[in-house]
């Protein structure tokens, strides 16, 4: 369990696999979230015009406006192709953007001359201070765990001693200590992805950015890969942002959700927020409950209730004033970001038209109620793996 106090540096390591969120904590936000902006994008655009794109122009951000606090994981998910990878590539101007802003801990980005290869030396040091951890651990296999760590520390100028020094201590704080001297090829697929962890923290950045992290891992390997990022987060204050194509990915560790679509960020906000946001899709996806009508002169309504609300007495409260049946279609509890919600698909006799008092009744109650079949179409498809 962690406590809100900083803790002195020698205890400063990451137990895990096990579960950190104590059952029924419902607070979304946790102690290391503050409200000071430390990535932000503002108008966001990239248009590719390269050999790739054959001659034509693809946009792959169109005005992006993202806002991620201080201390939080934030997820952004997308189906392939909207745009997330240029998205976290322009956050740490690996690929320049074509017009917008980005700014990391108080710093414009955008500002900082050079790109890719030939940045400046300004922006070599602000990158020093951005983590970033890739979907396929990009680990060089001719060098040990150790000296791929110490990587970033060499291109630092840090001396021998120093770096070895950080290497151990980012090893053991990954769960890897024992591994220094192995070659990536003799490591499993999570415990490759924990030395991209602690290569991505070797020059103690405030930020770490995760593009689709665990997508080549698998189930189990997924969770423990997350856990840690959770972990690292909640321990370090470490801000993360996460790119991903899994939902489950945003429901276990984000405090905060975007979803993209085309080039553009269709909804976001914290999971609580979405969460309360009716018609929202992230939610429905964080969250879904099934359950389909039993026939077409039928409404079916979803309800939604945080922490402690009961649905039970309201519904048979709704049964007795209006005198109609109401059946229950589907009902879950579950934690999604720390946060834990209710909720029931329940079906009432009557076209939508027929049902608008009783749906009033229900809203009065102060629950937050989705009519199915209203909401705008989706676009949010899962799509399959890559
Ligand atoms: N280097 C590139 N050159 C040309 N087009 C690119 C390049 N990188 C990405 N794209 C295009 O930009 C769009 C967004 O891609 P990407 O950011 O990789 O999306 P995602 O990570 O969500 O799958 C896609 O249409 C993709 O084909
Ligand atoms: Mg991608």
């Amino acid at each position: 369990m962690f406590s809100p106090v900083p803790m002195p540096p020698h205890e400063n390591r990451v137990a895990f696999p096990t579960e950190c969120t104590p059952p029924g904590h419902t607070h979304a936000l946790h102690p290391t979230v503050t409200e000071t902006p430390v990535i932000t994008t503002s108008g966001l655009t990239k248009i590719y015009r390269s050999h790739r794109s054959r001659g034509r122009e693809v946009t792959a951000l169109d005005g992006v406006d993202l806002h991620v606090r201080e201390g939080e994981v934030y997820g952004v998910i997308g189906q392939s192709g909207a745009g997330k990878s240029s998205l976290i590539r322009c956050v740490n101007l690996l690929e320049r953007p074509t017009a917008g802003t980005v700014t990391v801990a108080g710093q414009d980005l955008t500002a900082l001359a050079g790109r890719g290869p030939r940045a400046s030396r300004e922006l070599r040091q602000a990158r020093s201070r951005i983590g970033m951890v890739f979907q396929h651990f990009n680990l060089l296999s001719s060098r040990t765990v150790q000296d791929n760590v110490e990587l970033p520390l060499e291109i630092l100028g840090r001396s021998g001693r120093q770096r070895s020094a950080k290497a151990l201590e980012l090893l053991d704080l990954v769960g890897l200590a024992d591994k220094a001297r192995a070659y990536p090829a003799q490591l499993s697929g999570g415990q490759k992805q924990r030395v991209g962890i602690a290569r991505a923290l070797a020059g103690d950045p405030k930020v770490l950015l995760s593009d689709e992290a665990t997508s080549a891992l698998d189930p189990e390997t997924t969770r423990s890969i997350l856990q840690l990022l959770r972990d690292l987060n909640r321990q370090l204050g470490l801000t993360v942002l996460l790119i991903t194509h899994e939902m489950d990915v945003v429901k276990s560790v984000c405090d905060s959700a975007a979803l993209m679509a085309n080039g553009r960020i269709v909804e976001s906000g914290t999971v609580s927020e979405l969460l309360a946001t009716p018609g929202s899709e992230l939610a429905s996806a964080l969250f879904p409950v099934g359950g389909e009508a039993t026939g077409d002169d039928r409404t079916v309504v979803d309800v939604t209730f945080h922490g402690e609300a009961a649905t039970q007495p309201v519904i048979s409260q709704l049964s007795r004033t209006y005198n109609i049946d109401i059946s229950i279609l589907g009902a879950a509890i579950d934690t999604v970001g720390g946060l834990q919600v209710g909720r029931m698909r329940i079906e009432l006799p009557g076209r939508y038209e027929d049902n608008v008092v009783p749906i009033g009744f229900l809203r009065e109650q102060g629950l937050q109620i989705d009519v199915v079949g209203q909401e705008p179409a989706s676009v949010l498809v899962k799509e399959g793996a890559k």
